[in-house]
C-alpha cells in the first residue's frame, strides 16, 4: 500500500516488518537496524548478496554518535555541513549494530537523510532505520513511491510517497583514512560541494584499503542493452539497422526516438531525471539505449559512474 501515514509505517516497522522511505536521495527499503531478523528481510526482499552492507539511517548527529564507536572532528565538519543531506559517512560501528547489518564489517555506514517525512518518522523511533535503495539487487534505484510499488510492492507492506526525489542520486560515501576523508561512492554531493562548503579537500580512496562492496561493476542495470557512444547520430549511421532509444544532456536532433533529461546540460536536473528515464526508454519500443559521455565535473561524476555500470556487460 502506499500513502503518507506515519503512524501506520512506524507501527509496521516496530513489528520488524519492512517499509519504503522516501529520501532526498532515492527511495530506501527500511527495517529495524538493530534487529537483525528484520534486518535480513530487507536483503530477501531485494534479493541482496549477504556480503553487500546496509546504509544506517538516524535523525541527528546527536543520534548518529549512539551508534559508532568514535565521530572524529572531520566527521563532525562535514556532518554540521551537510546533514540531513546526501553524504553518508563510513565510521567504526558500536557493537549495538547488529553484524548483519554491516554484513560483518567493523565500519557502519550513517546518514541523517533530507526529507521531511522520513526526519519525522526518526524521530518517532527509538531505533534506528537500516535501508539500502528500494529496488531490487541490480536494478535501477526508484526516485518514486511509483517505481518502488513495480519492484517490490508485493513484497513490503507499506511505502511512504514522499513524491519524487529532489537529487536523485545515491549519497556520497566518505571514509576516513589517515585522518583525511576519501570518496568511497560518488554521489549527490560533488567533492567540489565539499570543499565549497567546508574547506576540506577530500581525496580518492587510492589505498584501497576500504572498500565498498556494493561497488560492483554492473548495477543500476537496465533490463535492454545502455551503449555508451561518442555519438549519438554517428552511431546510428553506421548501424541503421537497431531501434533506438537516445537519452539525452539537452536539446539536440538525433535520429530516433529520445528522452531529454535536461534541455540546458543542468547537471542537477540530469541527477534528477536519469533513474526516472532509464526506465522510460526500458519501457518504450526500442531496442536498446544509447547515451553520450557526460561532462565529469561537480555531481557529472557521479552521474558517469552510474551511467557506465548501467552500461557494463558484467
Ligand atoms: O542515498 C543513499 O545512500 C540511499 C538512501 C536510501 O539512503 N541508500 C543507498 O543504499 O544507496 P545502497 O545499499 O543501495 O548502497 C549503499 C552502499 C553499498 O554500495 C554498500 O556496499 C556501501 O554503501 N556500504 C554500506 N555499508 C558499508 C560498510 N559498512 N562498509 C563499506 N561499504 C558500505
Ligand atoms: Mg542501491
Amino acid at each position: 500500500m502506499i500513502g503518507e501515514d506515519l503512524l501506520k509505517a512506524s507501527e509496521i516497522l516496530k513489528r520488524g516488518e519492512l517499509v519504503a522511505i522516501p529520501t532526498e536521495t532515492v527511495y530506501g527499503l527500511a527495517a529495524n537496524a538493530l534487529d537483525p531478523s528484520a534486518v535480513a528481510k530487507i536483503y530477501d526482499a531485494k534479493e541482496r548478496p549477504s556480503f553487500n552492507p546496509l546504509i544506517v539511517h538516524v535523525a541527528s548527529i546527536k543520534e548518529a554518535k549512539k551508534y559508532v564507536k568514535e565521530f572524529p572532528e572531520i566527521a563532525e565538519q562535514i556532518a554540521k555541513a551537510f546533514w540531513p543531506g546526501s553524504i553518508s559517512l563510513l565510521l567504526p560501528k558500536h557493537s549495538i549494530i547488529p553484524d548483519l547489518t554491516t554484513a560483518g564489517l567493523p565500519n557502519v555506514v550513517i546518514r541523517v537523510p533530507n526529507h521531511p517525512l522520513t526526519l519525522e518518522l526518526l524521530k518517532s523511533l527509538d531505533f534506528p532505520l537500516a535501508a539500502p535503495s528500494a529496488n531490487l539487487s541490480n536494478t535501477v534505484s526508484p526516485t518514486t513511491a511509483e517505481h518502488v510499488q513495480l519492484g517490490l510492492g508485493s513484497k513490503i507492506e507499506y511505502i511512504i510517497d514522499g513524491g519524487k526525489s529532489a537529487i536523485g542520486l545515491e549519497s556520497t560515501i566518505l571514509a576516513i583514512e589517515q585522518d583525511k576523508l576519501v570518496i568511497l561512492r560518488e554521489g549527490g554531493v560533488s567533492r567540489e560541494d565539499i570543499l565549497a562548503k567546508t574547506g576540506i579537500k577530500v581525496g580518492v580512496n587510492f589505498s584501497n584499503k576500504i572498500q565498498s562492496p556494493g561497488n560492483l561493476k554492473k548495477h543500476y542495470s537496465t533490463s535492454k542493452p545502455l551503449y555508451i557512444v561518442q555519438d549519438i547520430n554517428k552511431y546510428i549511421d553506421s548501424n541503421p539497422n537497431g531501434r533506438y532509444s537516445a537519452l539525452l544532456f539537452e536539446e539536440k536532433k538525433v535520429l530516433c526516438k529520445s528522452h531529454i533529461l535536461s534541455k540546458t546540460y543542468s547537471m542537477s536536473e540530469i541527477a534528477n531525471n536519469l533513474f526516472d528515464y532509464m526506465r522510460r526508454a526500458d519501457n518504450d519500443n526500442s531496442d536498446c539505449i544509447l547515451i553520450e559521455p557526460i561532462k565529469e565535473i561537480g555531481i557529472g561524476r557521479a552521474i558517469a559512474d552510474r551511467i557506465v555500470r548501467a552500461a557494463s556487460k558484467i
